[in-house]
C-alpha cells in the first residue's frame, strides 16, 4: 500500500486502460432498504457519488410505487439531481415509466428483462416473452428521442426457483434487447452464485452470437465472495462497463437470495492496484459510503470501506 493509503499500481497484461463504473447504490442499493430513505439523503447521496468522479449514476426508478416502495418519490428526487454533469439513468419497465421519465427530462432508461420465467413473473408480473413485448415500444420510443438505452438482463447466470441457467437462454435474451435498439447490455449476476469460467462461457458465447464486447457490461452480486474474480475475468474478454454499488449496499427485492452488488470501493482498490483508470477518487468514494452507512445505522458491507475507514466490524 502506497503512503496515501492506495494499493501500489502493478499493471496485468491483456486488460483495458480505462474502466467506465456505473454506480447502481442509489437504485439497487436503496430499492432494497426495508425502511424508507428520506429524498433528501438521496439526493445528496447521489450528488456526492458524482462528486467522488463516477461518471453514470443511476438515480431510481419509474416503477409502480406499490412495486416498490422505497423509491415512490422519483418525482420529487430527479429534479434534485438532474443538473449533475454525470449520466443520470433511471429505470423504466413499460410506456407509462417512459412518460414518467421523459416528462422530467432523463437521458438514459434502463429496462430490466429476466433469463428466466420465474424472475420475469416476480418482478414483472410477465412472461419473459410479454416483458419483451413490453419493452419493445419503450425502446422504439426511446431512442426516437435520442436517449440512450442500456438492458439489464437479470439471473443470467442462476435462479433461486429455476436453479442453473442455460447459457443460450440468457443470450436469446440479450440478442432480443439489442435487436430492439439497447445499446448496452448489463449482465445480472442477480443472486451472486456465477464463478469465473461461467463468466467466460456466457461472455464468449454472446461474443459467438455477435454481440460486440463494447455493448456489454457486467452486474455482479457478491454472495459467495466471487464478484471481483467474475469482473476479472470480464476485464480479460474485453468489457469495460462494470456495475458496481457504493458501500456495497443492495440486493433485489424480488429476489430473496440476492445480496449485496459487488462494493464500488473494492473494485475500485482492484482497478487502481492494476493501473487501470476510472476518474474516481477513493477517498471521496469511502467519505460517501461511511456518510451512507451512518444514514442506514449500519456498518458498510465493503472489505474496502471498513479498511479504509478503519469501521468497527
Ligand atoms: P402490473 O401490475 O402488471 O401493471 O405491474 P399493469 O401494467 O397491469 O398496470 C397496473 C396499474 O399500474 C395501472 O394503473 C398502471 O397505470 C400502473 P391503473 O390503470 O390500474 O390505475 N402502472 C404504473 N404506475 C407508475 N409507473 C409505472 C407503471 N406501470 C404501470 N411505470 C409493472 C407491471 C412492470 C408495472 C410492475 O411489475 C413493476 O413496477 N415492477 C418493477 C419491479 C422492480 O422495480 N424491481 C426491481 C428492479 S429489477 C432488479 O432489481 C434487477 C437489477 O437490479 C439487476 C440485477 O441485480 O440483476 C436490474
Ligand atoms: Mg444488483
Amino acid at each position: 500500500m502506497t503512503a496515501d493509503g492506495l494499493p501500489v499500481r502493478v499493471p496485468a497484461e491483456g486488460l483495458p486502460a480505462r474502466v467506465r463504473i456505473y454506480e447502481v447504490g442509489a437504485r439497487d442499493g436503496l430499492q432494497n432498504e426495508k425502511g424508507t430513505v428520506p429524498t433528501e439523503v438521496k439526493a445528496e447521496f447521489v450528488r456526492r457519488l458524482a462528486g467522488a468522479g463516477l461518471p453514470a449514476v443511476e438515480a431510481t426508478s419509474f416503477v409502480h410505487p406499490k412495486w416498490v416502495p422505497q423509491l415512490a418519490d422519483a418525482e420529487q428526487l430527479f429534479p434534485m439531481v438532474s443538473d449533475l454533469p454525470v449520466e443520470l439513468p433511471v429505470l423504466v419497465p413499460n410506456e407509462r415509466g417512459l412518460d414518467r421519465a421523459l416528462a422530467l427530462g432523463a437521458r438514459t432508461v434502463a429496462l430490466f428483462a429476466s433469463a428466466t420465467e420465474s424472475f420475469a413473473r416476480a418482478n414483472l408480473n410477465r412472461t419473459v416473452a410479454e416483458s419483451l413485448a413490453m419493452f419493445e415500444p419503450v425502446a422504439a420510443r426511446a431512442k426516437a428521442e435520442g436517449l440512450r438505452v442500456r438492458a439489464y438482463v437479470s439471473m443470467v447466470f442462476g435462479d433461486p426457483w429455476e436453479g442453473p441457467v442455460a447459457v443460450p437462454q440468457a443470450v436469446d435474451v440479450c440478442r432480443a434487447l439489442l435487436g430492439m435498439g439497447a445499446d448496452e447490455l448489463s449482465l445480472g449476476d442477480t443472486i451472486g452464485v456465477a464463478t469465473a469460467g461461467h463468466v467466460a462461457a456466457v461472455l464468449t458465447a454472446l461474443k459467438e452470437a455477435g454481440v460486440a464486447t463494447g455493448a456489454i457490461g457486467v452486474h455482479f452480486h457478491d454472495t459467495y465472495g466471487q464478484a471481483l474474480a467474475n469482473t476479472l475475468v470480464a476485464l480479460q474478454h474485453g468489457v469495460t462497463t462494470v456495475d458496481a454499488s457504493a458501500g456495497g449496499l443492495g440486493g433485489c427485492p424480488y429476489a430473496k437470495s440476492a445480496t449485496g452488488n459487488l462494493a464500488t470501493e473494492d473494485l475500485v482498490w482492484m482497478l487502481q492496484g492494476l493501473g487501470i483508470e476510472t476518474g474516481v477518487d477513493l477517498g471521496r468514494l469511502t467519505a460517501t459510503s461511511v456518510w451512507m452507512a451512518e444514514q442506514l445505522g449500519r456498518p458498510s458491507p465493503s472489505r474496502t470501506v471498513r479498511a479504509l475507514s478503519h469501521q468497527e466490524q
